[in-house]
């Protein structure tokens, strides 16, 4: 196999674990890139469900290092939870600490970053949605050059002089700007010590031999969180993430550089859910994205919260193949479509002041009210498509629709998932 991102391609859930531990087969190393333990990525194998946030979904196999990479953010506390659920499920502990490997420059999560999403979340202005995980305040504390990184935690001397200059406006902020309380730096030290023992097993101090090693002769996975439509530059701003999951994330998160990446596959749901704030212009407040949230089983790995569902977006499709770099599609949940009547797909806008129809993405999202989805409508297939392990076995009005999609999109479907399982997918 090529080296090979994948990349989440609507708003995040579309399916990416189970793509990544499916193409996890034929790698040697599979390495997150972006985003921290916001992520809730389940793979099922023979029916056991798997819930990952931090972890790479590869984890599941032999020999393979699965790396938490640079451009990834850790709460060491979430992640020792994730690896003893999945300890709970059978995995041994020893194959953690031989398999999952931590870059000493990934940014740490502090409790203050909790607080203040917390904060903002429950009194802000503009309500995002998050969950509340700290991802935002700890990417703009590294953006803003005063983040604590893994490799800071195994060197206190230095960590002890980092807090004397970041603590104090740290505290500030916390206090006058939040209300909330401030910390003392006996405390962050020994919230410090305390996830330098989680994380120690973990990280991987050689990284750089190592990646060089990967690099050249091996068979390299990236797998991204989220989705193109929440990514901070490209998604529906400010309704969004604060990290880059697109496959140009991969070239800088995963300190590799972008060409070390052959192929970016994107995940696309065969419709959309979005969980959070912000805007979603084929969003179903009816029966029938009722029926999408109740038969494709929408709710939030990470939070539990009931998934918005809608139709196929290809406008904002088109721009996340333009905008994440995709070369191919993975089509994943076609099997939640089986007993629809009908199935739309949004081809186009339409302004509802001026009856203008457009093709392109509006970025600005407070412009979306104005518009709402022109669809084409495709014949259902009204049969199970859960046991179709090939193209061809598949029914023609889905044979129709994928064409149709390929069509719209410009790209090939490599993929198609018609079930959550490893077994339950057709390679095109
Ligand atoms: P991710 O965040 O992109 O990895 O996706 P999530 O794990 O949050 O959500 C995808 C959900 O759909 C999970 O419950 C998967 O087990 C499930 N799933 C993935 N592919 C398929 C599929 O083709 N059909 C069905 N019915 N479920 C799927
Ligand atoms: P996976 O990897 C779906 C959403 C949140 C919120 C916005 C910002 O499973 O696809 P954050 O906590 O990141 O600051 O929240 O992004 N969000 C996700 N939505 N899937 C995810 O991850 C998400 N990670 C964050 O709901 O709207
Ligand atoms: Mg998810």
């Amino acid at each position: 196999m090529k080296n090979t991102v994948v990349v989440g391609a609507q708003f995040g859930d579309e399916g990416k674990a189970k793509i990544t531990d499916l193409l996890a087969r034929e790698a040697d190393f599979i390495t997150r890139f972006q985003g921290g333990s916001n992520a809730g990525h389940t793979v099922v194998v023979e029916g056991k469900k798997y819930a990952f946030h931090l972890i790479p979904s590869g984890i599941l196999y032999e020999n393979k290092i699965c790396m938490i990479g640079a451009g990834c953010v850790i709460k060491p506390d979430d992640l020792k939870k994730e690896i003893d659920d999945i300890i709970a499920l059978g995995v041994k502990k020893e194959h953690f600490e031989k398999y999952l490997k931590i870059s000493p420059l990934a940014h740490i999560t502090m409790k203050y970053h909790t607080d203040i999403d917390g904060y903002s979340e429950a009194s802000g202005k503009i309500k995002i949605g998050t969950t509340k995980k700290g991802i935002g305040p700890t990417y703009t504390d590294k953006y803003n050059r005063s983040g604590i990184r893994v490799e800071d935690l195994f060197n206190i001397g230095t960590l002890s002089k980092k807090l004397d200059t970041i603590l104090d406006k740290k505290n500030k902020e916390l206090q006058f700007v939040y209300n909330l309380k401030p910390y003392t730096k006996e405390e962050i030290l020994a919230e410090c010590a305390k996830y330098r023992e989680i994380l120690s097993p973990y990280v991987d101090f050689r990284w750089q031999e190592n990646l060089l090693n990967y690099k050249n002769n091996k068979t390299i996975l990236f797998e991204g969180a989220q989705g193109v439509m929440l990514d901070i530059d490209y998604g529906t701003y400010p309704f969004v993430t604060s990290s880059s999951p697109t496959a140009g994330g991969a070239g800088v998160g995963a300190s590799i550089g972008p060409l070390a990446i052959d192929r970016a596959v994107g995940v696309f749901k065969a419709y959309m859910t979005r969980v959070g704030e912000g805007a979603f212009i084929t969003e179903l407040n009816d029966e029938t994205g009722e029926k999408l949230r109740s038969i494709g089983g929408e709710f939030g790995v990470t939070t539990g919260r009931p998934r918005r569902c809608g139709w196929f977006d290809a406008v904002s499709a088109k721009y996340a193949v333009l905008a994440g770099g995709l070369s191919e599609i993975a089509l994943t949940k076609l099997d939640v479509l089986d007993s629809f009547e009908e199935i739309k797909i949004a081809i186009s806008y339409k302004n509802k002041i001026t009856g203008e129809i457009i093709n392109h993405y509006p970025t600005n999202v407070y412009t979306h009210e104005d518009f709402e989805p022109v669809y084409e409508t495709f014949k259902g297939w009204n049969c199970d498509i859960t046991k179709c392990k090939s193209y061809d076995e598949l029914p023609q009005n889905a044979k129709i629709y994928l064409k149709r999609l390929e069509e719209i999109l410009g790209i090939k479907i490599t993929i198609i998932s018609v079930g959550a399982d490893r077994e339950q997918t057709i390679f095109v």
